[in-house]
């Protein structure tokens, strides 16, 4: 059952970041609409408090946020939302390189953080097309943000 579920997740990782991965440039440059039909601030929050409520408590990563202050990740997670899909937010926090350098972080842990991002949008009622509009922004952050 571990296995299916881990092949289920890595199956439907690998269709997004190749749907992403060729979406990506076009999405970058044009998708400043992706704020506005998301639904705005509302759904950004919902979806931040979703994604925490599962990475906070993930075994396979949880571990790494054990210093982290929930409210001060939220908030710089909404603002990146935000500005990322063109919405009228400044993201002041630190680049992702910065952010992630020293943790090691590997690819699969990046994929637990992915499908629990996906899971995340799927509970704050975030439609499949809007959810792949999102990922093709943030899929492609994987490179600095993991160690491999
Ligand atoms: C596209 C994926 C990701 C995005 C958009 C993202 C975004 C962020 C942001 C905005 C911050 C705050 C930076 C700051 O302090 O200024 C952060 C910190 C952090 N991220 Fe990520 N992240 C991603 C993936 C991951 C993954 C895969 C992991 C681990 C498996 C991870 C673990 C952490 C940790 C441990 C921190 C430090 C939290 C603290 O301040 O204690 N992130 N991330």
């Amino acid at each position: 059952m571990t296995t299916l579920n881990y092949q289920w997740i890595k199956n439907k990782w690998m269709v997004a970041f190749l749907a992403c991965s060729l979406l990506a440039f076009q999405v970058q440059a044009e998708d400043k609409q992706l704020y506005n039909d998301l639904g705005g601030a509302d759904t950004i929050d919902a979806i931040t408090t979703e994604l925490l409520d599962r990475i906070l408590v993930n075994e396979k990563i949880a571990f790494l946020f054990e210093e982290t202050n929930r409210q001060d990740l939220h908030d710089k997670i909404v603002n990146q939302i935000c500005m990322e899909t063109g919405g009228p937010c400044e993201y002041e926090g630190l680049d992702m390189i910065e952010a992630h350098s020293g943790m090691d972080i590997k690819y699969s842990e990046f994929d637990v953080f992915v499908s629990d991002f996906i899971a995340a949008m799927e509970a704050a009622g975030v439609s499949y097309r809007l959810q792949n509009r999102v990922l093709a922004i943030f899929a492609p952050m994987r490179e600095d943000i993991t160690y491999e």
